[in-house]
């Protein structure tokens, strides 16, 4: 079992934000509070992150799951019917002496500045961020931002299975930037008012959804070892009665090892019949599904494997963040799956020579067809190695002036730093192993 490691949270904040990751939003405003913009590193792994989870809904021939991508406003009949303008809310408390507010369950990771500060009692504060659409700005023209992509999905099952063909056991998976008005926003990108999720609402009958919550379990536990995040930072914890969200008739959270200890990663819960029933009684339209082998209407179960994306890339920063000694100097990087990594290749040529960086090229727009290359010819070879191995670069490639000679190139291994000479030709396939 890895340690905690308040340290390691510093330092993954600082690579994150000083090697183009993630930015402060609006920094030369002089921020906004739990506010994050992602830089061209960030942006390419959350989209590789986002990628390979799309991938992987295809990847068990058992299981049809149909892909969609919904609006972020909805109608706010949505919001009624599914309990969230009446129920999805969070205990909030204020300290009587600086009047500072926080989340009543989160006191004991944030707390307030004053020396002996005194709490009132808990009150309910909606998570919803409400706006206007229109010229209007009045009750009528008040709608909210999606506070979860799940709705979405609910909301379209009968388009889905009505234009699709579909037959249950199915899957509708989304997308998505997703906005809560966290009273406790922090911990970097951990929880953020605005934060993509990645959800997946499977349809299937009341018999068999036990058979399905623990499949989508152990396929989501997969999901993240495959990611590269290694089985000591992961865990399982079934929620309490207490602590189900409104909707929830069982839910078991994988929780991953963050630099303060154990935290919600994913839920996978079980939503019963509470969203499409709901949706059918709100809007008066029948959305159930036909099982035509009984030759009846039905409303199916659901079994909701809802993940955080942005919290996702988070933890991957943190579960692969490595260091080691060389030379007496610390070394930092990022063990990054190569299928992962912002940039796969790094191609550094040992001199800015006009031959070495004609060949550079010519080596950077053979791989960059199928890889994603970064070329740097700055600084010495040992800087520019370090920097690879800071933003998680699996290898690089140097050109020296032998390399003009016998057509050959050194490949470095990031985790272990072993050199091999590979011929230029047999380049593309030796990274293909990947
Ligand atoms: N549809 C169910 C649902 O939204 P949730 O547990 O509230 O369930 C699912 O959210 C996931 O979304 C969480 O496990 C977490 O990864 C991510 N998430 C939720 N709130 C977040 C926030 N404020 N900032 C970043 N990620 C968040």
């Amino acid at each position: 079992m890895e340690e905690i490691n308040k340290e390691l949270f510093e330092k993954v904040v600082k690579i994150a934000q000083s090697r183009g990751f993630v930015y402060n939003s609006s920094s030369i405003y002089g921020g906004l509070r739990s506010s994050y913009d992602y830089g061209p590193l960030g942006a390419v792994l959350k989209k590789n992150i986002a990628e390979n989870w799309w991938k992987s809904l295809y990847s068990h021939s058992e299981l049809k799951i149909y892909p969609i991508d919904t609006a972020i406003i909805q109608s706010t009949s949505v919001w009624k019917a599914s309990g969230h303008l009446s129920e999805f809310s969070d205990d909030l408390v204020e300290c009587k002496i600086c009047n500072s507010r926080f989340r009543a369950d989160l006191l004991d990771t944030v707390s307030c500045e004053c020396d002996n500060p005194e709490f009132t009692e808990p009150k309910k504060f909606n998570l919803m961020f409400s706006t206007n659409i229109g010229p209007t700005n009045d009750e009528n023209s008040n709608v909210y931002l999606r506070p979860e992509t799940a709705q979405g999905i609910f909301i379209n099952f009968e388009n889905v299975q009505r234009t699709m063909r579909a037959k249950l056991p199915f899957g509708i998976a989304n997308i998505g930037k997703s906005f809560r008005n966290e009273i406790t926003p922090g911990q970097f990108i951990f929880r953020t008012r605005e934060f993509e999720q990645m959800e997946i609402e499977f349809f299937c009958k009341l018999e068999d959804s036990s058979k399905w919550f623990e499949f989508w379990k152990e396929a989501r536990m997969q999901w993240y070892l495959n990611l590269g995040i290694s089985q000591d930072y992961l865990r399982f914890r079934e929620h309490s009665q207490n602590e189900l969200a409104h909707y929830a008739k069982k839910t078991v959270d994988i929780e991953f090892l963050y630099p303060w200890g154990w935290g919600e990663l994913e839920g996978i819960a079980d939503r019963g019949i509470f969203d499409i029933e709901a949706h059918q009684n709100a809007s008066g339209k029948d959305i159930s599904y036909f099982d035509t082998e009984e030759n009846i209407k039905i409303v199916p179960n659901v079994i909701e494997p809802a993940a955080g994306l942005t919290r996702t890339l988070f933890a991957l920063l943190c579960a692969t963040y490595k260091e080691d000694n060389v030379n007496n100097e610390t070394r930092n990087f990022f063990t990054f799956n190569f299928n992962i990594a912002p940039i796969q290749i790094g191609i550094l040529p040992l001199s800015k020579k006009e031959n070495l960086i004609k060949l550079a090229n010519e080596i950077n727009n053979l791989l960059l067809v199928k890889y994603r290359t970064e070329l740097d010819v700055t600084q010495s070879i040992g800087k520019r190695y370090r920097r690879q191995d800071e933003i998680g670069t699996p290898f690089c490639i140097t050109i020296d002036f032998e390399s003009l000679e016998d057509g050959k190139v050194t490949i470095r291994d990031r985790d272990t730093m072993q050199q091999q000479r590979v011929s230029i030709e047999k380049l593309l396939n030796f990274f293909d192993k990947d």
